[in-house]
């Protein structure tokens, strides 16, 4: 198990996002109201950047076809059934937000 530190406790509002490199991975690392969330920065659909895409009730949409991944679980949920998106555990670990990889 390896926790990697993306962020300082308090470094990002509620909403935020910053872009993390994760070895050559790109994952956007954001903040919702009840706690963080780190995804791959790229749709499985036809790899739209989704850095900006719109964050609303814990899901993620793509501006590009619109196809909407659950933040919690990756599942692509519109339409039922598309490739999921790749999330990842993230962790507050004293002052340092991190993610956690299974490694
Ligand atoms: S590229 Fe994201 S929905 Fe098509």
């Amino acid at each position: 198990m390896t926790y990697i530190p993306v962020a300082q406790t308090g470094e990002l509002e509620p909403g935020q996002r910053k872009a993390v490199d994760l070895s050559g991975r790109s994952v956007v690392l954001t903040r919702g109201d009840n706690g963080y969330f780190a995804f791959s920065r790229y749709c499985p659909h036809e790899n739209a950047d989704l850095m900006n895409g719109p964050i609303v009730a814990g899901k993620v949409r793509c501006d590009n076809h619109g196809y909407c991944f659950d933040l919690d679980t990756g599942e692509c949920v519109l339409p039922r059934g598309g490739d999921p998106l790749t999330v990842l555990p993230v962790e507050e670990r004293g002052e340092e937000i991190c993610i956690r990889l299974e490694w």
